[in-house]
């Protein structure tokens, strides 16, 4: 087992993508903490988790908030002793409308939940790190980060600014035996965030869900989204020792959409 002794804490645990890393680590023997708001969703998870024969734990929690983000990394330690682990998966998309009409109060929120809480949750976790010369902070950013999406200005420069503190924290942590690195998903057409924007995006463009979203999975190499699944292979990649010399990276995990 990959993770065996160690604990990881994922954000936005409790469905899509985050759900798909937290089974996946737990196969791997990792302990597992998850956090995201709704509460429900969140046991549904560790129901799985334990029923599998994982050590799992749970707290609900708002990313934006700066003492949740304080409570998530108590709570953990309180539970587990440590974090091995750190996974930034959690938040949303935010309004699908143009600069001109993008509320500020939602803007921050968007950048609040994506990159303040990576930030946040970074600080608290890399003391303990530090001390024991090890860990891996693993951050889920999106290809909205490298390409041109019009109205999501807030995600994009949310997920453009993880890259930003990925490579920098990896600076500051390389020689103290701390990895940080990033994965950049393209479309994962199952989870609800994906599926809510594509529904608005067909709305506002006047075609069908179906047909928007066929026009954009044609414009990736391999013609299809790609899974939670797939996503989550990738960050066991880059969360185990199989990845030892790779750090300040971004991943593609994109169907072939970017190429930097
Ligand atoms: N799906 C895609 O196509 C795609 C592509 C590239 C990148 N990503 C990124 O992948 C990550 C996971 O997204 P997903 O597609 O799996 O979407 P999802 O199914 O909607 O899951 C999002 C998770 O984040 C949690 N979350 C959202 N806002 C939160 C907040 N303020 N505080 C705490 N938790 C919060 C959600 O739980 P609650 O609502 O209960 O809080 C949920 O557990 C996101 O960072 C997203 O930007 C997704």
């Amino acid at each position: 087992m990959v993770f065996k002794s160690q604990v990881a804490l994922i954000t936005g645990s409790g469905r899509g993508i985050g759900r798909a890393i937290a089974r996946l680590f737990a196969s791997e023997g990792a302990s597992i903490f998850l956090t995201a708001r709704t509460y429900t969703e969140l046991t549904a998870t560790a129901k799985e988790i334990s029923e599998n024969g994982g050590n799992v734990h749970q707290i609900a929690a708002d990313l934006a908030d700066e003492a949740d983000c304080e409570r998530i990394v108590a709570e953990a330690h309180a539970k587990f002793g440590r974090i091995d682990i750190l996974v930034n998966n959690g938040g949303h998309y935010g309004p699908v409308v143009p600069v001109e009409d993008y509320p500020l109060a939602e803007f921050d929120r968007v950048i609040a939940v994506h990159l303040r809480a990576a930030f946040l949750l970074s600080k608290l976790v890399l003391p303990e790190m530090y001390a024991r010369g090890s860990g891996v902070i693993l951050n889920i950013s999106s290809l909205s980060a490298k390409a041109a999406f019009p109205w999501g200005s807030a995600y994009a420069a949310a997920k453009a600014g993880m890259l930003g503190l990925t490579r920098i924290a990896a600076a500051e942590a390389a020689r103290k035996g701390v990895r940080v690195n990033a994965i950049c998903p393209g479309p994962v057409t199952e989870t609800r965030m994906s599926k809510e924007l594509g529904n608005t995006l067909a709305e506002k463009l006047g075609v069908s869900p179906e047909e928007q979203l066929a026009g954009f999975l044609n414009t990736i190499l391999q013609g299809r989204g790609q899974t939670a699944d797939e996503v989550a292979r990738a960050a066991l990649f880059l969360c185990s020792g199989q990845s030892s010399a790779i750090t300040g990276q971004s991943i593609n995990v994109d169907g072939g959409a970017a190429f930097f």
